[in-house]
């Protein structure tokens, strides 16, 4: 292929900032007519209504970086992506992890208000043998009936999870029909009980099952509905990770989400950056990376080791609802108010939704839950976890949060 026309510098509103852009017939676009980042999407439509004429966007500096000929069509995607820490740090994106049991659409809501992720995504939804109905997807993600963004805005992604590669594309076209911000397909999740049914990381020795279910996915999906895939490094090693990612790649999946670990390691760390990265070089989409980032330290050495730019935030998000804000360099490292005044509130906010939500004996489990991971970092959090741990009714937590100064009278979140 050959370069074309136009070198331009424009703003771009994905990123806002200055960047420079050729307009080209360009080797970076890969299979099927779909771009290898979002954000090339965004530009090559910018390119296109200011008829350029062109059909990818590619920032000079890229070009740069990579140091490629253009003609070397076959290295398109390894080569992009080996580029790509350098040359996209300005636009990379932070996502929230799905975690079931956990970050439901209360959570989702309350971390999201913090601002700055670039999108979330809902807990799994487990397909076996039937279409499930409509109703299914909404109680897992609510937020389909809000345009599939939480009330912050933030788009929200559904998870589904299964083995069966029809039944999985009849499931997702359904989902297709209820318009999420993408899907995706889970093959991390460790549970014995969900893997002694053949769902989650219990697919990662049958790569050849993996292409076959992207795929069928792929088929029943449109094509401007972002489709992902979130998969561990294997079952009990590493052995087959690549070989697994180029399979979902392969099926026609537009970005990978590789956390860094194994079935066997359950959530022990360290995640595996140097395997993140070896998956990243592999494979010809995008790879998001996961594990392990509970602070800005994390976060820069997981970008420099995966050479991800875009990277995917679990428990670490869940901790410290500040840390995307620290992420994005929107707050310092440690402000002396930041319980009082934006943890406090939060929690009060997410009592009230869990108040709202379900019943007075089950709604303390939440609180300790959430409480248990922010007392890593928060006193105040491990007081409150402390005083609240005996109780097992909601009124009581009431009394206790009320007496910490927590708004606790609204119900409603909203
Ligand atoms: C309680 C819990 C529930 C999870 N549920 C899901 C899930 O529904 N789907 C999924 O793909 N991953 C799930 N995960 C995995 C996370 O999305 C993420 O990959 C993992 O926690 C590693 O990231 P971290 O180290 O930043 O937490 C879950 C993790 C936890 C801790």
């Amino acid at each position: 292929m050959r370069q074309l026309a136009v070198a331009r510098t424009q703003r771009s509103p994905c990123v806002g900032i200055e960047l420079q852009f050729r307009i080209a017939a360009h080797p970076l676009e890969f299979g099927k007519g779909r771009l290898v980042h979002p954000a090339f999407g965004r530009s090559v439509r910018q390119g296109r209504e200011q008829g350029a004429g062109g059909r990818i966007v590619k920032m000079q500096q890229i070009e740069n970086d990579i140091g490629v000929e253009n003609e070397a069509e076959g290295h398109i995607g390894p080569d992009y992506n080996r580029a790509l820490p350098n040359c996209l740090a300005a636009m990379s994106r932070i996502l929230l992890a799905p975690m079931e049991g956990l970050a439901d659409e209360i959570l989702r809501d309350v971390l999201t208000r913090f601002g700055g992720y670039d999108w979330c995504m809902c807990e799994f939804i487990r397909v076996s043998d039937t279409v499930l109905p409509n109703r299914a997807f909404r109680r897992v993600c609510p937020e389909i009936s809000n345009g599939s963004r939480t009330a912050a805005g933030t788009p929200v992604r559904l998870q589904l999870m299964g083995c069966e590669p029809d039944v999985l594309a009849a499931n997702a076209a359904r989902v297709a029909a209820l318009r999420p911000a993408g899907i995706d397909l889970n093959f991390g999740c460790p549970a014995p009980l969900v893997n002694r049914k053949r769902g989650g990381a219990a697919l990662l020795d049958e790569p050849e099952l993996l292409a076959r279910i992207a795929a069928a996915v792929r088929a029943a999906v449109p094509t401007d509905l972002p489709f992902t895939a979130k998969m561990r490094l294997g079952i009990d090693d590493a052995g087959r990770a690549i070989e697994c990612a180029q399979a979902l790649a392969s099926g026609g999946i537009d970005e990978l989400i590789v956390h860094g670990r194994t079935r066997a390691d359950f959530y022990r760390p360290p995640a595996r950056y140097d395997w993140i990265a070896r998956v990243r070089e592999a494979v010809a989409v995008p790879v998001i990376a996961n594990g392990e980032v509970w602070t800005q330290e994390d976060y820069a050495r997981c970008r420099t080791e995966t050479g991800c730019a875009d990277v995917m935030l679990g428990r670490g998000a869940i901790a410290d609802p500040l840390l995307i804000r620290r992420l994005r360099g929107e707050v310092a490292e440690e402000a002396s108010d930041e319980w009082a005044a934006e943890i406090a509130p939060a929690v009060a906010a997410f009592w009230r939704a869990v108040r709202a939500k379900v019943t007075a004996r089950q709604a303390p489990g939440r609180l300790k839950q959430w409480l248990g991971y922010l007392k890593r970092r928060w006193p105040e959090a491990a007081v409150l976890h402390h005083e609240i741990r005996p109780l097992s009714h909601a009124d009581e937590v009431d009394g206790r949060l009320a007496a910490a100064g927590l708004d606790v009278a609204e119900r409603q979140v909203r």
